[in-house]
């Protein structure tokens, strides 16, 4: 027995111990310094084979340093880590998640109408289309000035608090789909601790046409629980009366008990389940923000989109399997050519909170050094995530991603219609997202650059070294089943990672220290008395005091 809590659910040990590691190393070996240039030369029919067409999504994979010998090794690494059975039991609700004894089922969450699923006794499909019927008809209720404030007025900011997925999510997917929103409706998004956030997102806004949406998993987290404390505040010195918040604050929790502690009526409070995780739960209750925005029907699409990829995920076969495959090409870089990074660059503005989002997804899932039973992972794990959107990204950090001595393989997303129709822009912007990825895998040589008429003295600084690997991810436009096809896509990306190195993609372990730590230096910073901080750290120690010391304590 291996894992914590449920041994049919986990590989044994580190993924360095297989063959298939060993047959990895030696392809490896094989091509690390064949180049693109060779390889496409190599193989005419390269572009067609390494094309996968998914739920809408068109994605182009040939400029990735590696062939069909090295692409079926990595498969065959896939199955001796069982992916495909370790899929099935995501799907089917085994508790994969063992160091917190739960099952992972964020893919219930868009199980279509009528279907079940029964996990535990219990038929989950039904109680996901509950809420969302619940989110619905709310939505429908402000949306159409039915549901009202307090005063009389209809509500025209809705101000989401949360942190982390609650607030990752539904920030990115109402960015990425704000052209649908009902755009006489303000949304507003805080998060952080400080007290800036709250302030700059509420100080223009009248209290009388003001909803907000607290949303946390657990409904303990200190940011948003502050945070959602201070808006009470402010909405009662706008308003008045305790009564005046039922019509003002709705929450999004899996925690009845403190939802109603905290003087939300229950009935105003939209439900979901352990077996979310906060990163997964963008397409639960949590992103009710969203629905506000855009209205349920656009919700559903976007629904339809997450269920398209699962359906791929879970169905199709491993070596035309795009999550499978990309998330393998992951490993692959991160492993064996040690590259230290992934950037995610999305040439579509809508999008340009999507690389942050994605930042927890893969960061917070994967960002491990042991496997599910305790020993050291043994290889390196996740990547550091990170992007902008094109073009501005050119004008800034590109320049290392060309000629930088750290490869950072690129994801490109691009859309054939734009949102925005206006002269030239979009053809430019697409001429501009080819170029680059041209660029960074072909490069240009120093015959190349002297041919051009260069002067000697600046071949070197203008050769481009190219062979840097990307992925292009073409779709046709950024509707709601585009973006959560993508953002399905790339949770099946972060899942093929994790199982491959055998961590649990869905614990967070490494953020509660900090926590803890803080939460015993505050007492000390704010303490009338000269605190004790023996326990701390010589550094800490002295920082708090000087601070106490500042602010006059
Ligand atoms: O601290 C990390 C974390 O637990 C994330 O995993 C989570 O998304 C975030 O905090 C917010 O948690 P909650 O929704 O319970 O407030």
């Amino acid at each position: 027995m291996n894992s914590i809590n449920n041994p049919e659910s986990v590989t044994d040990g580190s993924v360095a111990g297989l063959l298939a590691w060993s047959d990895l190393a030696e392809q490896f070996d094989r091509l690390r310094h064949a180049t693109l240039r060779e390889l496409f030369a190599g193989d005419p029919s390269r572009v067609e084979s390494m094309t996968y067409d998914v739920a809408g999504i068109h994605a182009d994979l040939s400029k990735h340093r590696i062939d069909g010998q090295a692409l079926a090794a990595l498969i065959e690494l896939a199955e001796q880590r069982d992916l495909r059975a370790r899929i099935e039991e995501m799907f089917t609700g085994a508790r994969i998640n063992t160091t917190e004894d739960r099952a992972v089922l964020h893919t219930a969450l868009r199980i279509p109408r009528g279907e079940s699923l029964i996990v535990d006794g219990v038929d989950v499909a039904a109680q996901v289309h509950g809420v969302l019927d619940q989110m619905a008809t709310f939505a429908d209720r402000v949306r159409s000035d039915e549901w009202r404030g307090s005063t009389g007025k209809p509500i025209r900011a809705v101000v989401n608090i949360g942190i982390g997925g609650s607030d990752l999510g539904p920030v990115m997917a109402y960015r990425a789909l704000r052209h649908l929103s009902k755009r006489e409706l303000q949304f507003r998004f805080v998060s952080n601790i400080d007290g800036t956030d709250i302030v700059e997102a509420t100080r223009d806004l009248d209290p009388a046409e003001t909803l907000f949406i607290v949303s946390s998993k657990t409904f303990t987290t200190q940011e948003t629980m502050t945070n959602a404390q201070s808006a009470r505040s402010w909405l009662l010195s706008g308003l008045g009366s305790q009564a005046d918040v039922a019509k003002h604050f709705v929450a999004v929790s899996t925690n009845a008990d403190a939802v109603r502690a905290f003087g939300i009526d229950p009935s105003n409070m939209f439900g979901f389940w352990d077996w979310v995780g906060g990163r997964y739960s963008m397409d639960s209750a949590i992103g009710l923000s969203l629905m506000l925005a855009v209205g349920p029907d656009a919700f559903e699409d976007m629904l339809a989109g997450f269920h398209a990829v699962d359906e791929h995920f879970r169905y199709a076969d491993l070596d035309g399997n795009l999550p499978v495959l990309m998330g393998l090409l992951g490993v692959w870089y991160r492993d064996f050519f040690n590259y230290q990074t992934q950037v995610v660059l999305p040439y579509e503005q809508y999008l340009d909170r999507f690389p942050a989002y994605l930042q927890q997804l893969t960061m917070e899932s994967n960002g491990k050094s042991v496997t599910h039973d305790g020993t050291a992972v043994g290889v390196d794990t996740g990547a550091i995530w990170w992007g902008e959107p094109g073009t501005n990204g050119q004008h800034s950090f590109y320049q290392l991603l060309h000629q930088g001595t750290t490869v950072s393989p690129a994801d490109f997303i691009m859309f054939v219609q734009p949102v925005n129709d206006i002269g030239d822009h979009h053809d430019k912007l697409i001429a501009n997202v080819l170029a680059q990825a041209n660029v960074l895998a072909f490069g240009r040589d120093a015959d190349e650059v002297r041919s051009a008429g260069t002067r000697e003295q600046l071949v070197a600084h203008k050769v481009m070294p190219g062979n840097r690997p990307s992925a292009t991810l073409m779709l046709d436009r950024l509707t709601p089943y585009a973006l959560g096809s993508l953002i399905a896509l790339y949770e099946h990306v972060v899942f093929t990672q994790g199982v491959i190195w055998g961590v649990d993609s869905f614990d967070q372990w490494g953020v509660e220290l900090g926590k803890t730590m803080a939460g015993q230096l505050l007492p000390a910073l704010v303490a009338d008395d000269v605190p004790d901080l023996s326990g701390f750290d010589a550094s800490t120690a002295r920082l708090a005091m000087r601070y106490r010391q500042l602010r006059g304590r």
